[in-house]
């Protein structure tokens, strides 16, 4: 099963097992990652699932939507590398894929 590699708020390891189809939110909620609330629920319309991918996988997953870009506006901090947990969708292709949670989600 591919797996991700979440650093949470607390710089611990986690390493996650996803299924294909499934956002990153999904997958780190099951594993029990903390530091993600997520308050909306995965509808792109609060930022608290703010998360910083490792900048190696630019170009395997899908550029975020103009509604996620605004979202991301109100995240704390946010990077280059930013991206909203419930927006991005996983594939076999992200086996290995890194992230850290970001560390203040408001
Ligand atoms: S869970 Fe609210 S924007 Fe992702």
């Amino acid at each position: 099963m591919p797996q991700l590699n979440c650093i949470d708020p607390r710089e611990q390891v986690i390493e996650v097992t996803f299924d294909p189809g499934e956002t990153i939110l999904q997958a780190a909620h099951r594993a029990g990652v903390g530091g993600i609330l997520a308050e909306c629920g995965g509808g792109c319309s609060c930022a608290t699932c703010h998360v910083i991918l490792d900048g190696t996988w630019d170009g395997t997953i899908v550029e975020p939507s103009t509604q996620e870009v605004d979202m991301l506006s109100f995240a704390v901090n946010p990077t280059p590398h930013s991206r909203l947990a419930c927006q991005v969708e996983l594939s076999d292709k992200h086996d290995g894929l890194s992230l850290s949670v970001a560390k203040r989600q408001y």
